[in-house]
Formats: structure tokens, sequence, C-alpha cells
């Protein structure tokens, strides 16, 4: 029992991080004060996840969508990013932690990119959680820019049309050598992925909970958890009870 407790314990957790606004909006407070609550939450679920022994979080912190929001969220919420890896950088290297970027790199702010580069390389060789951090991230746009890369290698003759295939595509994904996420947990009552990871979310277990992102917390993403170890995941074939049962 325990040996299959274990075993559901996911190996890549994704979240959507949703409902700063409405926090705030909650107590009168302007929508920034909401994303900076936000960042508490980032760093409690960071630990928790490693607790878990989890080896994949990824954390969708800005969409390719976001972008039409008003510029001075824009900049605040470039600014978090950057004073989040500027802050906690040393603290997560400590702990073992290994940064990856996924996203499009263009048209990111000032110091914003060698900032990323920085985080990325300095934890390169780390191995306990990689923690994934969605930024100017669309999945449309991920996906066009593999199809951008595909056609080039076609038109350069280095690979022939009927050589796409899915693995083709993986490897060009942003998330590539990243395992599909398991569990995708949105906050604040949506029930959508607002166009985060769509080709890898194939098979992936959806959960939505009501709790805004700055309410979030180490107790009920153990909840989650525990909901995900209940789950029954077929991938197309048959339930595992029923053929151990047969
Ligand atoms: C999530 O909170 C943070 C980002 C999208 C960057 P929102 O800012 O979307 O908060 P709501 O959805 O307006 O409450
Ligand atoms: C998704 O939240 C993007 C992030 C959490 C970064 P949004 O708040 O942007 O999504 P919509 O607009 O409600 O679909
Ligand atoms: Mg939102």
């Amino acid at each position: 029992m325990s040996d299959h407790h274990l075993s559901a314990v996911p190996e890549h957790v994704a979240i959507i991080m949703d409902g700063n606004g409405r926090w705030a909006k909650q107590r009168g407070l302007p929508r920034t004060m909401g994303h900076r609550k936000g960042v508490e939450s980032v760093r409690d679920i960071v630990r928790a996840a490693g607790d878990a022994h989890i080896k994949y979080l990824t954390l969708f912190a800005f969409s390719s969508e976001n972008w039409r929001r008003p510029e001075s969220e824009i900049t605040d919420l470039m600014g978090l990013l950057r004073t989040f890896i500027r802050r906690d950088l040393a603290d997560l290297h400590r702990e073992n932690v290994r940064i990856r970027i996924i996203g499009d790199r263009e048209n990111l702010r000032g110091d914003l990119l060698p900032l990323l580069l920085e985080a990325e390389e300095t934890t390169r060789a780390n191995t306990a959680l990689t923690l994934v951090i969605a930024f100017n991230y669309g999945s449309r746009d991920e996906i066009a820019r593999v199809a951008a890369r595909l056609a080039a290698d076609v038109a350069a003759g280095r690979m022939r049309p009927e050589d796409i295939d899915a693995e083709a595509i993986n490897a060009r994904l942003d998330t590539a050598g990243i395992p599909d996420p398991d569990l995708i947990i949105r906050t604040s009552g949506e029930e959508r992925l607002s166009n985060f990871l769509l080709w890898q979310a194939a098979y992936s277990e959806l959960m939505f909970v009501p709790e805004y992102w700055p309410d979030f917390n180490r107790d009920l993403f153990f909840k989650a958890l525990e909901k995900y170890a209940a789950r029954d995941r077929r991938f197309g074939g048959l339930s595992k009870t029923l053929v151990a049962g047969s």
C-alpha cells in the first residue's frame, strides 16, 4: 500500500498561478499588491514541491497574451521576476534547485534576459527539484516556433518531411528534455488552460481549485497531491485496477 502511495507522487506538477488581481481587489488593494503576495506563495510551493520529492515544478508567471495588460502592470510583473531571481537565486542554488526558463526570450525588458540566463547557468548542474519558470510563454507561440525550426531543417536538407513525428516536435519545444506534466493545477476557480502547455498536457490530470494564488499554500498543495494519487490514469489503455483484478 505504501509503495502504491509512493508511485503516485507526480514527477512533474505545473501550476497556472491565477487570481492575484482578484485577491487584491477583494481587499481594496491595487493589483500589484496581489502580485507581490503571490511571490510568497511561489516561495512556499517551491519548498513544498521539493519536500514532496517532486522532480519538476513548472510555474506560469507571464503569458504571451499578458502583453495586453496595462503598461504599468507589465512593468510590475517583469520587476517582480527580476527581484525574485536576485533575492532567491542564492537560496535556491543552495537547496540544489535547478532553474529552467521556457517561453519566448525576445522582447524581455532590460537586464531580465541576462539575469534569467545567469539563473539557468548557475544552477545547471543541480539535482534536486527543477523549477521551470514559464515567462513570456504561450503554447501556440511555442508550437509555431517549433514549426519554423522544422521547416528550416527540411529546407536545409537536414531532415525529410516524413521524419517529422511527435519525438521531433518534443525535441524542439521549449520543454525539450522535461517530462510532460502529470498534474496541472489552476488556482482562482477559472477552468481553462489559457494557452499553457497545450501539447504537453495531452494526458495531464487537470485540477481547478477555488483559492486565489496568494491564498494558495503548502496544505492546499498537499491536498491536491492527495487527490491526484486517487486518480486513475489510463493513457488510452485500460485501468490498472481492471487489469490487475481481471
Ligand atoms: C495571475 O493573476 C498572475 C498573472 C497572470 C501574471 P492575475 O493577474 O491574472 O489575477 P486575476 O485573474 O486578474 O485575478
Ligand atoms: C494565465 O492567467 C496566465 C498566467 C497565470 C501567467 P490569465 O489571467 O492571463 O488568463 P485568462 O486571461 O484569465 O485566461
Ligand atoms: Mg487571471
